[in-house]
């Protein structure tokens, strides 16, 4: 069975606000295995990496801004479809339009403090926001006990 992994970071805000360990929490029971992952203070040039893909829009300055203003905790997720599952677990990028039950529709308000990131489904995505925030020696490979009732 292939699994994938996905980098997530939650954002200052929800660093801010003590929702790491809910949100960490939400993954693992999902059953992602969490195999890298540390808080880190992003500066602007990791910043606007990152964010290269908006960097023409008129809100990536805020953004970018946003994103350095305070710790926020980076991970990898690994697991069977760990892109698209996350996607769905953080709700739309707006809270407003987010459901009840996703992260950003149970803790967002304002789509400028969403809470969290995680890496989008195109491809070459989440490798290259992976190779940005970790080295290959803060991975750690193990299985998780739960793994052979996870999966069929
Ligand atoms: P993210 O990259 O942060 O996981 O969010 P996303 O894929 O759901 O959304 P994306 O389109 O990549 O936008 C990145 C972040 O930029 C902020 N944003 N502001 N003011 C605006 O119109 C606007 N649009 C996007 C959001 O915080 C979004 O998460
Ligand atoms: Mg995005």
């Amino acid at each position: 069975m292939g699994k994938e992994q996905t980098f997530v970071l939650v954002k200052p805000d929800g660093v801010q606000r003590g929702l790491i360990g809910t949100i960490v929490s939400r993954f693992e029971n999902r059953g992602l295995k969490v195999i890298g992952a540390k808080l880190i203070t992003i500066n602007p040039e990791l910043a606007e990496k990152h964010y290269s893909e908006h960097v023409d829009k008129p809100f990536f300055t805020g953004l970018v801004e946003f994103i350095c203003s305070g710790p926020s905790f980076a991970m990898v997720l690994e697991g069977k479809n760990a892109v698209s599952i996350v996607r769905q677990m953080m709700g739309a990028t707006n809270p407003l339009e987010s459901s009840p039950g996703t992260i950003r529709g149970d803790f967002g308000i304002d789509l400028g403090r969403n809470v969290i990131h995680g890496s989008d489904t195109n491809p070459g995505s989440s490798e290259r926001e992976i190779d940005l925030f970790f080295d290959k020696l803060e991975f750690s490979s193990y299985e998780r006990i739960d793994e052979e009732w996870l999966y069929e």
